[in-house]
C-alpha cells in the first residue's frame, strides 16, 4: 500500500524551525513559528502556569477519562473569560464550550460541525494562516477566498472584503480572526466589525471567529469585542479558541470550540453534535492543559498573576513593533516599515518577494514564513540592526 509513497515537503511554518535549528550562523534570526519569546529568545513557562500545574498534580487522584467536553471546570471558565462574567449571552445559557486538542482541533471540529449541518461553503479573507486551508478543507468544506489585505497599503482592504462578504447567504460560513490577524497583524476596527455584524444579521451567514491570540492586542475585554458583538447581535456564532499563546500551553494542545445559539436548548443540542463528532475522531481531549487553565481561572491570585504576565508579553511584542519601525527609520528606510508599529499581535507581513525572502534566509540567516510573515517576538535590541540591514540589502534595487 505504501511502497510508492513520496516524501512530502516540510510544513511551511513548523518546517522552518528545523531549518533554523540546523543553521550554524551565530547571528541567525528566527521570525518563523508563532510562539512568544523573551529577550533571550526563550519561550518561558508562565509563573501562573507553573504554579497551577503544581496544584493540579498535587490534587490529582486519577487518570480515568474526563467528561466528553473536557477537563472539569475548563469550559465554564473559558466562557467567562471570553464573554465576561456579566454577559447576557452567558446568563441566557446561549453559549456552550467543548474542550479541543488546541486551536487546530477546534477549527477541525468547527468545520466538521458546519459540514454536518449542511454548510455550503466556508469563505476566508486572503491572506490567512496557511494551516486554515488544509484544516478546514479536510473537514469537508468547500473553501472560497475573498480579499482582506492590501499589500501596497499595508492595511485591511475593507471595501474589497465587504464586496466578498456581500455575496454570502444563510448556508455560508465566514471565517474571521477575532484579534491579532495572522499573518497580517491588521485587524478590523470596531466600526468595521459592527458593519460585518449588520451584514450577517441581514444575509444570515454564520461567522466562525478564530481566536488564537486573546489578550495580545489591547486587553482581554477589548480583544473579545468581535465575539461579544456577534453573540449579542446574531442568533448563531461559532468560535474557536486557543490557549497556546495566551497561557503559553503550546504543546499541551489546549483549546475550545464554542457555539452560541438562539437559546439554551439549541446550544446544548449543537454541543451534543460537537462531542459526538469528536468521539468519532479523537474521542476526548487531553486533560492536562485544560486542568491548568481551569485551576488558574478559578483562583483569584493565579488569575491576577496570569493577567499580569499576559499583559507584559503583549507589551513586549508592541515594544518590538516600535523598535523595528524606529530602527528602519534610523537606517533611512523612510516610512517603509512604519506600518508595523500600528499593527497588533505577533505578526506582520514584510513587503518582500519570494527571491528577497530567500536572500534574507540564505545570505543573512533571517528566517521568515513564506509570503513575508514575521513573528515580532523574534525581534530584540540585539538583533534588530542585523534584521533591518538584511532587509535593506535584500530589497536594494
Ligand atoms: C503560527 O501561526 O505560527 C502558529 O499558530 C503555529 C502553527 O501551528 O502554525
Amino acid at each position: 500500500m505504501f511502497a510508492d509513497t513520496k516524501l512530502l515537503p516540510p510544513d511551511p511554518i513548523l518546517g522552518l524551525t528545523k531549518l533554523f535549528q540546523d543553521d550554524p550562523r551565530p547571528d541567525k534570526i528566527d521570525l518563523g513559528v508563532g510562539v512568544y519569546r523573551d529577550i533571550n529568545g526563550t519561550t518561558p513557562i508562565m509563573k501562573a502556569v507553573a504554579q497551577a500545574e503544581a496544584n493540579v498534580t498535587a490534587k490529582q487522584t486519577t487518570k480515568a477519562y474526563t467528561p466528553t467536553d473536557g477537563a472539569p471546570g475548563f469550559g465554564p471558565a473559558i466562557l467567562d473569560l471570553i464573554f465576561g462574567k456579566d454577559s447576557e449571552t452567558l446568563s441566557a445559557g446561549r453559549a456552550a464550550a467543548v474542550q479541543t486538542p488546541g486551536g487546530c482541533g477546534a477549527l477541525r471540529l468547527a468545520g466538521e460541525l458546519a459540514n454536518s449541518q449542511g454548510a455550503a461553503s466556508l469563505t476566508l479573507g486572503e491572506p490567512t494562516w496557511p494551516n486554515h486551508v488544509p484544516l478546514l478543507s479536510a473537514a469537508g468544506l468547500k473553501l472560497n477566498s475573498i480579499p482582506y489585505y492590501d499589500r501596497d497599503a499595508n492595511a485591511v482592504d475593507f471595501e474589497a472584503f465587504k464586496a466578498g462578504v456581500s455575496k454570502l447567504g444563510p448556508k455560508d460560513v465566514l471565517l474571521l480572526h477575532g484579534c491579532c490577524h495572522n499573518p497580517t497583524g491588521a485587524d478590523l476596527s470596531t466600526e468595521q466589525i459592527d458593519e460585518i455584524a449588520t451584514m450577517a444579521a441581514a444575509q444570515g451567514f454564520l461567522p466562525l471567529v478564530d481566536t488564537a491570540y486573546h489578550g495580545f492586542s489591547k486587553d482581554l475585554d477589548a480583544d473579545a469585542y468581535m465575539v461579544r458583538k456577534f453573540s449579542a447581535d446574531l442568533p448563531e456564532v461559532l468560535i474557536t479558541y486557543s490557549c497556546s499563546k495566551n497561557f503559553g500551553l503550546y504543546r499541551e494542545r489546549t483549546g475550545a470550540l464554542i457555539y452560541v445559539g438562539p437559546n439554551a436548548d439549541n446550544a446544548l443540542a449543537v454541543k451534543s453534535h460537537a462531542t459526538s463528532l469528536a468521539r468519532r475522531n479523537y474521542s476526548i481531549p487531553p486533560a492536562h492543559g485544560g486542568a491548568i487553565v481551569a485551576e488558574i481561572l478559578s483562583d483569584a491570585a493565579l488569575t491576577a498573576l496570569w493577567r499580569e504576565e499576559l499583559s507584559e508579553m503583549a507589551k513586549r511584542v508592541q515594544g518590538n513593533r516600535r523598535l523595528l519601525a524606529r530602527t528602519a527609520e534610523n537606517f533611512g528606510l523612510h516610512n517603509q516599515l512604519s506600518f508595523i508599529a500600528e499593527q497588533a499581535g505577533m505578526f506582520s507581513l514584510l513587503p518582500l518577494t519570494d527571491d528577497q525572502l530567500r536572500a534574507m534566509r540564505d545570505e543573512h540567516g533571517v528566517y521568515i514564513v513564506g509570503g513575508g510573515r514575521i513573528n515580532l517576538c523574534g525581534v530584540n535590541e540585539n538583533n534588530v540592526e542585523h534584521l533591518v540591514r538584511s532587509f535593506k540589502n535584500a530589497t536594494a534595487p
